[in-house]
């Protein structure tokens, strides 16, 4: 049985989700275990299929069966009750008013036929029990708030004719519209150039501040949340293989994946001079995952231990911590490749 830490917002303990498909069982979150704090950014960094957006989906309640299954022993704990078990009424209060989900896609995610200040309006009057004047007003202020040039204009306008970064500045309204206590982002400026990139990133931030939301902030560059989380998970093949600050991660980081991504993140600096290095190899097929390390086909420092056996979870103190075999105390000795200029540059 787990019990509740009150620090913490949110518990996620041993999540595993599985698809069943006609190919077989996707397993694609397997034990997944991580807290967030009250007003803390917690960033999960991993390559494409690693199962970024099913943990945060199983977080918001979008894991729908008969496909989708999240496992027996699973539990999401929000203020210390168990989402898994809420009923239709929770699962409505929760969803919007509680916890709120910015996605990479605006287009996709906003209503293409409602005018983009009508979709504010129905969180404020949903959530916060705004009267329609009341809530036309907030939703200008809120548009107003989160970038948006003439606002008044704006708010009469539909999606298709705002562009891309304006269109994600419009979720992140309609997110903070509910006042949620936490805001889960699943790369919210992976298609979007890089300045506008940081612009909104920055807004989240600072409405991050205002509101004391905890965030949740997923990507698979571990550059872009470098300046913007206070923890970092790194997932692999649906488990987190390491955890700790920005710090650890980027200077300390104990696990050969963390290292080989953080060699692969792009360097504007060096552009020209250096090519962004990709980690070789494919991530392991999650119909069918290997018993041991999930890294260890791709891992230049595998053994013949991590193919047998899943490695425990090493703890370095300070909430830092990583699953690799080469903590073991019978294992050769191996330092973090030096990356430290590469740290540097995103300090
Ligand atoms: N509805 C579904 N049916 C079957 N398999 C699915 C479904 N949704 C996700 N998966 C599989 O689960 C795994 C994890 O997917 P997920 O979308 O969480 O990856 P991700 O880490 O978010 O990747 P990306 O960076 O590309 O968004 C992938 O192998 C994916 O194909
Ligand atoms: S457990 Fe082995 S294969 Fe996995 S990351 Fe560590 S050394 Fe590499
Ligand atoms: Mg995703």
């Amino acid at each position: 049985m787990t019990t509740a830490n009150t620090d913490h917002i949110l518990e996620v303990n041993d999540l595993r989700v599985s698809f069943h498909t006609y190919a077989g069982e996707v397993q694609a979150v397997r034990g997944v275990r991580f807290d967030l704090q009250r007003g803390e950014t917690l960033a999960i960094v991993g390559e494409s299929g690693c199962g970024k957006s099913v943990t945060a989906k199983s977080i918001m309640g979008l894991v729908k069966a008969p496909s989708g299954e999240v496992k027996k022993g699973s539990s999401i704990l929000y203020n210390g009750t168990d989402i898994l078990g809420y009923n239709k009424k929770q699962w409505q209060a929760y969803k919007g008013g509680e916890c709120a989900i910015v996605f990479q896609d605006a287009l996709a995610s906003l209503n293409p036929t409602m005018r983009v200040g009508k979709q504010i309006m129905e969180n404020l009057q949903g959530h916060r029990h705004m009267s329609k004047a009341e809530a036309e007003q907030e939703a200008i202020r809120m548009l107003k708030e989160v970038g948006i040039p003439d606002p008044q204009e704006r708010f009469r306008q539909y999606p298709h004719e705002f562009s891309g970064g304006m269109r994600q500045r419009v979720m992140i309204a309609i997110a903070f519209a509910c006042n949620p206590k936490i805001l889960i982002c699943d790369e919210p400026t992976t298609s979007l150039d890089v300045t506008i990139q940081g612009q909104i990133l920055n807004k989240i931030k600072e409405m991050q501040r205002k509101n004391n939301t905890s965030v949740i902030m997923i990507t698979h560059d571990l550059g872009v949340v470098a300046n913007i989380a206070d923890r970092i998970a790194v997932m692999y093949c649906g488990v987190i293989v390491e955890h700790g600050s920005c710090r650890d991660i980027f200077y300390r980081s104990r696990h050969p994946y963390t290292w080989a991504l953080i060699n692969a993140v792009p360097r504007l600096d060096l552009e020209g001079k250096k090519k962004l290095v990709s980690i070789p190899g494919t991530p392991p097929d999650l119909l069918n995952p290997p018993v041991g390390c999930p890294f260890c086909t791709r891992c230049s420092y595998c053994m013949d231990i991590c193919r047998e056996a899943m490695p425990e979870s090493t703890d370095f103190g300070e909430g830092h911590s990583a699953s690799c075999w080469l903590h073991h105390p019978m294992a050769p000795h191996v330092d973090m490749p030096d990356y430290k200029a590469k740290g540097e540059s995103h300090e």
